[in-house]
Formats: structure tokens, sequence, C-alpha cells
């Protein structure tokens, strides 16, 4: 076990873990914080996405021992956000969403673009290529995208 302290979603956060266990195991069965999702668990999908010092991971990938001293921010630190509340709008204007189940690790990843990591050369395509989404919605993913990144 070791004790590890991060900011998780503004908040300073002490947890105790195991040296395998994963930062996805720990966000979800720890922290209760289940809007990041457990699918490919192989670093393919992207629904586990979360933003770690400001770049998105895949925390199916991530030791939770590596979060120690990081910024970590799932989707409920989103919640009460501008982007987020823009985001409800355009997702749903473009009806983006179909199950859902991508959602989230596609809202952080944007989220994360919209926060100066997105330079004048972008590519939406590339940006997104880690965030499947099993429903196939990728048009009005990218029409969605566009909208909340200009
Ligand atoms: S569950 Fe982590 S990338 Fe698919
Ligand atoms: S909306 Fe179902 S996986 Fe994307």
């Amino acid at each position: 076990m070791m004790q590890l302290e991060s900011t998780i979603n503004g908040r300073c956060t002490q947890l105790e873990v195991n040296d395998n266990e994963l930062l996805l195991d720990v966000l979800r069965d720890h922290l209760g914080l289940t809007g990041t999702k457990r699918s490919c668990e192989v670093e393919v999908c992207g629904a586990c996405t979360v933003i770690v010092d400001g770049l998105p991971v895949s925390s199916c990938m991530l030791l939770a021992s590596e979060i120690d001293g990081a910024e970590v921010v799932t989707i409920e630190g989103l919640r009460d956000t501008t982007f987020y509340e823009r985001a409800q709008e355009v997702f749903t204007r473009h009806a983006t969403v179909q199950c859902g189940f991508c959602t989230p690790g596609l809202l952080l990843t944007l989220w994360s673009l919209t926060d100066g990591r997105l330079g004048p050369l972008r590519d939406l395509r590339e940006e997104l290529s880690g965030n499947l989404c099993r429903c196939t919605g990728y048009q009005s993913i990218l029409a969605a995208a566009e909208e909340l990144t200009s």
C-alpha cells in the first residue's frame, strides 16, 4: 500500500492505494466517480479518459500511484463550468449523444483542447482519434467538437 495526495476535481485528496491499482479503479471504486467509464481496458477506446496535469490520459493504463502530486479532472469536475453548460447545449443540438458511454471521455478531451492546448493548425479528427464511439456518431461528434472549440 502507498499513500498519495493529489488534487482531484479541485479538491486536495489523500488516498491509500495498492501499488498495482489502476487510476480507473481508484476513481470509480474508492471515490465513486463513475462518470469515468470502463470499456476496452487496453487504451484503445477513450471511455476512461481523465485529465492529468492538463492532458487527456487513459485511466485504465495509469497506475494510481502515478498521480501522486498531480492534478486530476474527471467529468464530475466539469459540471459547474460554463464549458459543460455549453457542451450540453451543443451536444443536444447536434444529437451527439446516443448511448452516452463515450461522452465523458469526449468532453474531457475537448475541454483540454479549449483550455489552450489546441493550436491554430488543429486537427480535430486527430485530437479525437483516441475517443471511440461504438454508436458510430462521428459526424455529429465532429460537428459539435468544431463548434465547442471555435
Ligand atoms: S477503457 Fe481505457 S481506453 Fe478503453
Ligand atoms: S454515444 Fe454510444 S458510444 Fe458514443
